[in-house]
């Protein structure tokens, strides 16, 4: 009987890193939405992950953790300051979302990214048998999916981007458009977070590349391409069953004395990125409390924020200024005791970060421009009493499907503050209605909803 095919996964990052050198380096979870997103995946199916471990030199050899085959792929320091630091992160990063920062085209960066993508895709060849599933991710590998079919043409290949695809009008800067499109191209489907960044791919691919077809549905190279839109999404009964859970429940309320028994609690939770609008919304935050309509004394701000990225200097940089600007607000309304806007910067594990989410009255998730967003829908699917409410960005993927969120335009600064404002006075059976209508769609379209939509329309 032929055996079933299976599934590799082929992503930048492992599920785990490595981090600590010698005897005392060890792993621990990665940080990250795709990370969140594919580990439950991979659980379910089977399969094998193959990855970077996220720190250079000679990678460990393959191990196995529960059901999942990892296949560690090498990455020299120059590869991590080339491929990673600077294509994926400097160039890629920024010019997939919206060019909020000034993406840099640098030829070095490029051969080593044509490099690595390489190494990549002679990694999964080698993990794959005739006839598997190979689904690749994301803006670091956008030339894996070409390079594969050249070494096997009879693998079945999926590639989902989960980060915005931008418009002709950015994406045309890229002085490697048409390899980029190729790449994209030698998959079987191309997936997206949303309907307009698989149409801004279609449209382009049509335009810099010979294909031809709709927006869905191309033909490249004598072959079928098809494009799809795919929300990522979570495990929700994963969130909803750790927020019942009597340990988290006591965590939570033990979180809400410490803050302040009677104080309403907001509440944000980032990596720590220039994309996510952590700025905006503090100055909103300011300004909410200068114009007294919310004081310290029955409100208190907590924002999370995970490092990421750390040696690029424009991290450092929103480092430095969201440090400066809570220091500045709590220079402002704090008093012994009592502090109005609580920062952490650090990773949280699952449990603890479900604590947070069941003790937080309101949710601000205000990225300048996100693929999806999972924070969004992790808080409303530990939201199980359908008490909070979600303040969301429109530019998030996440505002496509959660219409019931309080959304926003994270540089309209009025707006900002008209809608935390009210937010934290929405009227308990109102928020409610919407917390539950909220919940269903994320309960309805969770992360296994995702893959199997994927991976249904790869096999079909
Ligand atoms: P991105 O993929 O850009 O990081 P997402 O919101 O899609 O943004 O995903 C972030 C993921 O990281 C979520 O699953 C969230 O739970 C997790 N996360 C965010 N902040 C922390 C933290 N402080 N500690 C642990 N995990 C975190
Ligand atoms: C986003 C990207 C992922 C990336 C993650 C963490 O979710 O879409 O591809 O893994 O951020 O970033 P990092 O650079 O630490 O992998």
């Amino acid at each position: 009987m032929p055996k079933r095919p299976s599934l590799i996964v082929v992503a930048n990052r492992l599920p785990v890193r490595r981090v600590g050198a010698g005897a005392g380096a060890r792993w621990e979870r990665s940080p990250g939405g795709l990370v969140s997103a594919m580990e439950p995946v991979l659980e379910q199916f089977g399969g094998t992950w193959v990855g970077w471990s996220g720190s250079p030199g000679r990678g460990p050899r393959p191990f196995w953790a529960d059901n999942v085959r990892i296949v560690p792929v090498a990455l020299s320091r120059r590869d991590e300051e080339h491929f990673y630091n600077g294509m994926s992160n400097r160039t890629f990063w920024p010019l997939y979302h919206d060019a909020v920062r000034t993406p840099e085209f640098n030829r070095q960066w490029w051969g080593a990214y044509v490099e690595v993508n390489r190494r990549f895709a002679r990694a999964a060849a080698r993990a794959a048998r005739r006839g598997d599933v190979v689904w690749v991710h994301d803006y670091h590998l956008q030339l894996v999916p070409a390079m594969l079919r050249e070494l096997k043409p009879d693998l079945r290949i999926g590639f989902f981007m989960h980060v915005p695809f931008p418009p002709e009008e950015l994406f045309a800067w890229l002085p490697w458009r048409t390899d980029i499109l190729r790449g994209l191209l030698g998959a079987d489907l191309v997936g997206f977070q949303t309907q307009a960044a698989m149409q801004n791919f279609s449209r382009l691919a049509r335009r810099y590349t010979t294909a031809v077809g709709t927006d869905s549905e191309l033909e490249f190279g004598g072959r079928a391409v098809r494009c799809g839109s795919f929300p990522v999404s979570i495990d929700f009964d994963a969130f909803d069953a750790l927020a019942r859970d009597a340990e988290v429940v006591r965590d939570a309320e033990s979180i809400r004395q410490r803050l302040g028994a009677r104080r309403r609690v907001v509440l944000s939770v980032d990596r720590l990125d220039y994309t996510k609008g952590i700025e905006q919304r503090l100055s909103a935050y300011a300004e909410l409390l200068a114009t007294r309509e919310v004081s310290a004394d029955r409100c208190v701000l907590v924002q999370i924020a995970v490092p990421t990225r750390d040696p690029l200097p424009d991290y450092a940089r929103i480092r430095a200024s969201v440090e400066h600007a809570v220091g500045r607000i709590n220079g402002e309304h704090a008093s012994p005791g009592r502090v109005a806007v609580h920062y952490f910067r650090r990773s949280l594990t699952r449990r603890e970060l479900v604590a947070w989410y069941v003790a937080a009255d309101v949710m601000l998730v205000t990225p300048l421009r996100d693929g999806m967003n999972l924070v969004a829908k992790e808080y409303v699917a530990c939201r199980t009493d359908n008490s909070g409410v979600l303040v969301l960005s429109e530019f998030a993927g996440a505002a496509r499907e959660l219409r019931r969120a309080v959304l926003v335009n994270p540089r309209d600064l009025d707006g900002m503050v008209a809608a935390i404002s009210h937010a934290l006075k929405m009227d308990a059976d109102e928020a409610a209605q919407n917390m539950s209508l909220l919940r269903s769609v994320v309960r309805r379209h969770d992360v296994r909803f995702w893959a199997e939509g994927f991976l249904g329309a790869l096999t079909a």
